[in-house]
Parts: structure tokens; sequence; C-alpha cells
């Protein structure tokens, strides 16, 4: 004879297989968190490799990315500043400590990241001269949505991209997320990133470059229904290649010829 389940019943078991659920969530949430973050840091370290044509096909990006030097540079300064092991140190987690980070002001905060960490790494290749020859740069700020996390790579003459892009953001994909477009990213080789007084001089052009202008070397596309993420990308490189950024550093190394 059946019998009919009443209210409470089902109410509990619909708590049980909500509860049960959601500790399964939660469960499968941590165990995978480790993996993630693996995966997220061999994203990051493939994109360091490919902002500066450096990525070689059929071998391990890890083992790639030792033979680059890896140094952390102290910003205000842009001095090396010397740790047992640099590659263990975390700049995002830095920048939220106060301790190893400044505040920066409205006006200084075009990037709009709030607080600045006092140690930046730096990725460098050498030549047969020992001299620098390639500078990876990590650098970050705001889009519409999100804030895009990157790398640029310039030439040892400080100012030539050879690339710039970014391993993670959360732009609209069609839109600001053209970021990732590789014909897009194809414009970055070769412009100057700094004008002649050294001044951060990057422009994404609205409508698209006047290839006959001789700012030309200095302007990118602008994507295309993108106003903010376009704003954001020229902002956070005017603050990265600037004085609050890694302008002292890359000044270090052009008055050192890159022997620094
Ligand atoms: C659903 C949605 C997603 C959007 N995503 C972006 C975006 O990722 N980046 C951006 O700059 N604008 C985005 N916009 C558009 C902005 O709101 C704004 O209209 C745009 O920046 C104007 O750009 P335009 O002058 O180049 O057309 C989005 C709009 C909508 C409705």
């Amino acid at each position: 004879m059946r019998t009919k389940a009443t209210k409470q019943q089902i109410l509990f078991i619909a708590l049980a297989v909500s509860l049960v659920c959601s500790a399964l969530v939660t469960i499968s949430t941590i165990l995978l968190r480790p993996i993630q973050e693996t995966n997220q840091q061999h994203y990051m370290h493939l994109n360091i490799l490919k902002v500066a044509d450096l990525l070689q096909q059929d071998v391990a990006i890890e083992k790639q990315l030792q033979q680059l030097e890896m140094r952390l540079v102290e910003l205000t300064s842009g001095r090396f500043y010397e740790i047992a092991q640099p590659e263990t140190y975390d700049p995002r987690k830095a920048a939220k400590d106060p301790k190893q980070s400044i505040a920066l002001s409205p006006e200084q905060d075009i990037a709009g990241i709030k607080r600045r960490a006092l140690y930046a790494p730096v990725y460098l290749t050498r030549d047969d001269n020992n001299q620098i020859n390639k500078i990876i740069l990590p650098i970050h700020g705001y889009g519409l949505w999100s804030t895009l996390y990157g790398f640029i790579a310039l030439q040892g003459d400080t100012t030539t991209a050879i690339g710039m892009r970014f391993y993670e953001h959360t732009e609209t994909p069609g839109l600001g997320g053209e970021v990732d477009s590789t014909s897009w990213l194809k414009q970055w080789r070769g412009k100057r990133v700094f004008d002649t007084n050294w001044q951060p001089a990057i422009q994404l052009i609205k409508g698209g470059v006047d290839h006959n202008d001789p700012s030309a070397i200095h302007q990118v596309d602008a994507l295309s229904g993108a106003t903010l993420t376009n704003r954001g990308v020229e902002n956070l490189l005017k603050f990265w290649l600037g004085d609050d950024g890694f302008g002292p550093f890359l000044a270090r190394v052009r008055s050192s010829g890159g022997s620094l």
C-alpha cells in the first residue's frame, strides 16, 4: 500500500539533497584548486615566452623559462633587488600587503590598480656579449569589467616592442575580449613605446592607424566597440612604462648600454 509523503518529509529530502550537492561542489572546488593554480601559472609562463617570440615547440615550457634571466626590480630606483629565490615572489600578494606596496594617489593611478608592489619581476635575455637584448615586463590595469594581466616585451633599446599580450581578463568576447585576437596582437611588433623624450607614447587609435602619419610608429588600431577596454590598455601601458612603473629600470638599462 502506497503512503503519501508528508510536507515535512519532502522538505527534509530536498534539504538533504541540496546539502549533499553543495558539499560535493565545495569539496571538488577545494580539490581542484591546486590543479587550477598550476594550469594558470603554466599559461602565464607560456605567455612570457610567446610575447617575446621565444616559444620553442617540443621543449617543456618550464625548461624554456629557466633559460630566461628572472630578476626582481625595486621599481622606484630601478635597481635589481637580490633575493634567494626570486621565482617564489608573488607580486599580486605583495600589492595587497601595505608593507610590500605603496598606495597610489588618484593622479598616479591611471591604471586603476590602487596599490603598486615595491618590487616587480622582469625577464631578460642577453646576447653573446652579455648585453640585454630582450626585456619582458609584467603589466596590469583595469579595462571595463576586469583587471587585465599581461606582459610587454621590448628589445634591448627599451623602446621597440616585440609584443604585448594578456593572459588573464574577463572583458567581453568579441568586444574588449578582442585584446586576445591574433591579428590585433600582431600590430604591436616594432611599435615604439616611448617618444623622443622617453615619455610613454603608445596610443590606440579609433577608426584605425593612418600609416602615413609619422606618429603611426607609436599607434595601434583601437578595438571596435570597446572604448573602455582600449582606454584601459593605453593607460596601463602609460603607467607601467612611466616613472611609477618600470620607467626608472628602463632608464638604467639604457644608461648602462644594456650591460646592467
Ligand atoms: C554586454 C555588453 C558588453 C560590453 N563589453 C565591453 C567591453 O568588454 N569593453 C568595452 O570597452 N566596452 C564594452 N561594452 C560597450 C561599452 O558599454 C561602451 O558602449 C563602449 O565602450 C563604447 O565603445 P565604442 O565607442 O568603441 O563603440 C559592452 C556593452 C555591452 C552591452
